[in-house]
């Protein structure tokens, strides 16, 4: 999905997760575990104040478990509640169940003294493009390939959804705006495929990417694509990717949109390893 976000889109969005919001008890925050930050929407902390909020690690399969420990740290430190999961195999979805029920527990208590017989737990689920939004919402209803993603702020039916403990999630998840300002953080969102080639252009985030390498995951990368050395210009690097994968056209020119591509296919199917793109100690706290 390749959303593009007006002042105006966000204002619809911020009033209909607004509205949204008070039908539920709890707020699944989704974040990509590869960029924890980069990844949360600027404004989320406001928009779901007052409500119990869980801020959700997805993709924690595809990031590094070193950091997907820091992170989950990180954020403790800052009285946030969080959870590591993978929506795409399942892992952690059982954690964060039952820290759900643990925070909505003092509500429960507080019906039960007041006789208010309780309906089912309500959730919702927000988060920016392309961080699994659809496929939580697949496995925690155990539904099979239903894409819920939406346009921002367009107005839709509002369904309520069983899931496989008895709570009510609402079918359609919150899109949120990512950040825009850093262009570091736009970076990072494309070297994950949150925001396709709206920031940067292939090749150009491919020399950001090798950035990346030479200075993290060393080994495994140089170890993929044989090289013997980093101490060389990024695109000197690229040059040699090139040529040891056969990606020179006519005259012995690379072909870099072609090294670019290889680059990012091995970055998205873990070629390279599980990789977190930004890491809790560069955090401004
Ligand atoms: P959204 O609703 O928030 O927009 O995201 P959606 O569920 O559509 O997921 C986006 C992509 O991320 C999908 O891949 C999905 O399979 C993948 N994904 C979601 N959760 C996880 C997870 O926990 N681990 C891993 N490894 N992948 C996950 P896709 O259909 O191939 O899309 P794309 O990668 O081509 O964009």
């Amino acid at each position: 999905m390749n959303i593009q976000w007006f002042p105006g889109h966000m204002a619809k969005t911020r009033k209909q997760i607004t509205e949204d919001l008070k039908l539920v008890d709890i707020v699944y925050e989704l974040v990509d575990a590869r960029i924890p930050l980069s990844s949360r929407n600027p404004e989320i902390d406001k928009i779901a104040a007052g409500k119990p909020q869980i801020i959700v690690m997805n993709k924690s399969d595809m990031a590094d478990p070193e950091e997907n420990k820091k992170w989950v740290q990180y954020f403790k430190s800052q009285n946030l509640e969080v959870v590591c999961v993978s929506s795409s195999d399942g892992s952690g979805i059982g954690t964060l169940l039952n820290l759900t029920d643990a925070l909505l527990k003092e509500k429960y208590k507080h019906n039960a003294e007041k006789n208010i017989v309780k309906d089912k737990p309500k959730v919702m689920i927000v988060g920016i493009p392309n961080v699994g939004k659809s496929t939580l919402i697949n496995k925690l209803c155990k539904r099979a390939g239903a894409k819920t993603g939406d346009k921002p702020g367009v107005t839709r039916q509002k369904q309520w959804v069983s899931t496989t403990n008895g709570m009510l999630l609402l079918d359609t998840p919150g899109i949120l705006w990512p950040k825009f300002e850093n262009p570091e953080t736009g970076i990072k969102l494309a070297f994950t495929g949150a925001i396709k080639g709206e920031i940067l252009d292939i090749e150009e985030l491919s020399v950001h990417l090798v950035d990346f390498f030479k200075e993290n995951y060393t080994e495994n990368f140089m170890k993929r694509y044989k090289l013997t050395t980093l101490e060389k210009q990024s695109f000197e690097i690229l040059d040699e990717i090139g040529k040891n994968r056969g990606c020179v056209v006519k005259g012995g020119e690379i072909d870099y949109n072609r090294v670019a591509n290889i680059l990012f296919d091995d970055v998205r199917f873990l070629n390279v390893g599980r990789i977190t793109f930004e890491f809790p100690e560069e955090a401004n706290v």
